[in-house]
């Protein structure tokens, strides 16, 4: 089947089977390995990616159920000039270790701050709590978010982070990988700018 998406700004079709799970896409597919595969359960939150603005575990989700939405991996929440508050935050306070973990925290702290910038240590402890980390404690990676929190409420949220070119006005394009296709590294870029929602499954106590 024919799948088509927006991922961090750029526009794909991908053939894939109406097995495949999104997680799967974007790594096999599009090569877009950021998006890591822990649980493949919704377990441990290392798969999440923002989807139309929420947080949702891409190991749950089919590819064809993302037709037509605009999907942002952490690769799209990079920027070339240098890293973004979050990602300095999190170096600032050693909120990583081996960070396999990293991409879903991330994600998911990026929608929650996007929609909920003044969010204290008790909510995004609850939001962060969909995310398994076996290495730092937590701790390290709240104080990230918490410091993190004074770059959302400076810039405020636009409705969809790198928005594309409307259609028949070309812009990027992700086109189906032949085989053994070179990595890509990260496509499009968002910031701190992208409008975030934080979905239910991603608040397991
Ligand atoms: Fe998706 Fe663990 S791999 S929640
Ligand atoms: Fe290793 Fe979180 S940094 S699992």
């Amino acid at each position: 089947m024919r799948v088509a998406l927006t991922v961090n700004g750029n526009r794909a079709e991908v053939d894939v089977e109406p097995r495949t799970s999104l997680a799967d896409c974007l790594r096999d597919r599009l090569r877009l390995t950021g998006t890591h595969l822990g649980c493949e359960h919704g377990v441990c939150g290392a798969c999440t990616v923002i989807l139309d603005g929420a947080a949702v575990r891409s190991c749950l989700m089919l590819a064809v159920q993302a037709e037509g939405s605009h999907v942002v991996t952490v690769e799209g929440l990079s920027q070339e000039d240098g890293l973004t508050p979050l990602q300095t935050a999190f170096k600032k306070h050693h909120a990583l270790q081996c960070g396999f973990c990293t991409p879903g925290m991330l994600t998911t702290a990026h929608a929650l701050l996007t929609e909920e910038p003044d969010a204290d240590a008790d909510r995004i402890r609850s939001v962060l709590s969909g995310n398994l980390c076996r290495c730092t404690g937590y701790i390290p990676i709240v104080e990230a978010v918490l410091e993190a929190r004074a770059a959302y409420r400076a810039a405020p949220a636009s409705p969809h982070p790198n928005p594309p070119p409307p259609a028949g006005e070309g812009g990027p394009h992700i086109a189906p990988p032949t085989e053994n296709p070179p990595p890509q590294a990260g496509k499009g870029r968002v910031g701190a700018s992208g409008r975030g929602r934080v979905r239910a499954e991603a608040e397991k106590p």
